[in-house]
């Protein structure tokens, strides 16, 4: 029996309601397998704990976390919380502390997913960005000046370091090596307008290739990207971003594959120095909050990543085809794919089907 610690930080808003099922799935996941088990420790944190504590998480938090073998987060954020501050205090806290250096976001269109393209279908639709995860925009290095003055200036400075730049190229030029798709890395920049910083980073690019002369590469500046995005899908396989840029096309790509409620995401340490973090793209969506109307499938997509994590050579596309069966049948769905299922009713659905699939 292999047992894996787990730390759950459901979070704020849908991060709730959209974590028990996620939970549920990887239980009934392990049970179905036999010789696995999760032992979870939730961890309470988040805007209400900030509330109280006036800290987002324990101040001791990375440290709580360190021996855990993952971490699944749902989200974080409430309208009574300044985003910088609930944000900084948890989430990015935790890809920053625990340099998880990749955020592996795929775009994969489900056979009965909606797709607003008309003419493009699930094998049109399936690509993979790796995104940048701890350094450019993020790196909060930056600060205001003369504040509420006519000087007043903000300066928020992007940071990109050789040795991480590297490392998430790589990992892009080794992903595609292993999909099944073009051997294609497409290069997301703008280096016609960011002068230093990317410019540096279509250099080291250009280097990395040099080791993977096997690999098509392509480099598209960033707002090409998002045109090419709902015009040519299909020819994209592994995209490789900076920060700030990951995070805005992959918005753009959680639409392409029917919407935030299918948009999964793992934060990864690649040196496994420190637990990967593993939590849907969306986030707490105070508009759906505590109706139980929220979409569980880009959560319990997100559990699918984290079990492809941390167990090798495990029947984990029967989660993929339980989703896909549940898609196809259009019987259990939430109200943004036009059904009135309850969020807790589609994650028994999945287990449900996953129990026939896996039995
Ligand atoms: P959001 O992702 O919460 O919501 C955007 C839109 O998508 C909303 O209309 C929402 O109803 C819908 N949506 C999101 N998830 C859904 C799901 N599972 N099923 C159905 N519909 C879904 O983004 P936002 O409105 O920009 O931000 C709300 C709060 O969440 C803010 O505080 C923001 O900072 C935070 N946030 C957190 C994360 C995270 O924790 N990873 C990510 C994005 C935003
Ligand atoms: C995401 C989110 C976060 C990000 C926010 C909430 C800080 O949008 O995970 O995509 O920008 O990384
Ligand atoms: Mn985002």
């Amino acid at each position: 029996m292999k047992k894996y610690k787990i730390a759950v930080i459901p979070g704020d808003g849908i991060g709730n309601e959209v974590t028990a099922e996620g939970v549920k799935v990887l239980d009934t996941f392990a049970a179905l397998k036999g010789d696995i088990h999760f032992d979870y420790e939730y961890f309470p944190w988040g805007c209400e704990y900030y509330l109280k504590t006036g800290n987002m998480m324990d101040p001791n938090g990375l440290k709580i976390l360190k021996d855990f073998d993952a971490i699944l987060l749902g989200a974080v954020g409430y309208p009574s919380v300044p985003d910088h501050i609930s944000l900084h205090g948890l989430l990015l806290k935790i890809r920053q502390g625990f340099n998880q250096s990749v955020n592996l976001r795929p775009i994969k269109l489900l056979p009965g997913a909606p797709c607003p393209l008309k003419d493009k279908r699930p094998e049109d639709i399936d690509f993979i960005v790796v995104r940048e995860n701890v350094e450019g925009e993020y790196a909060g290095v930056g600060g205001v000046r003369f504040a509420d003055r006519p000087e007043e200036i903000a300066l928020q400075t992007a940071v990109f370091t050789r040795k991480n730049t590297e490392k998430i190229m790589e990992y892009a030029f080794q992903l595609a090596r292993k999909r099944n798709k073009y051997k294609k890395v497409t290069n997301v920049t703008k280096s016609n307008a960011l002068n230093y910083s990317m410019v540096f980073w279509d250099k080291i690019f250009t280097e990395q290739a040099e080791n993977y002369r096997d690999i098509i590469t392509e480099t598209h500046h960033v707002d090409a990207v998002t045109m090419y995005f709902l015009q040519k899908p299909e020819t994209y396989d592994v995209l490789v971003a900076s920060n700030l840029f990951g995070d805005i096309i992959t918005d753009l790509g959680a639409a392409l594959q029917g919407g935030l409620g299918f948009a999964a995401s793992g934060n990864l340490n690649l040196e496994k120095e420190y637990p990967s973090m593993f939590e849907p793209v969306h986030g707490s969506a105070p508009d759906l909050a505590g109706k139980q109307v929220a979409n569980p499938i880009a959560m319990i997509w997100t559990v699918k990543m984290l079990l492809d994590h941390l167990l090798e050579d495990c029947d984990t596309e029967r989660i993929t085809e339980a989703i896909t069966e549940i898609l196809l049948e259009g019987k259990t769905l939430t109200p943004d794919l036009k059904g009135t299922a309850k969020t807790h009713e589609v994650g028994d659905a999945v287990c449900e089907r996953l129990k026939r699939l896996l039995g």
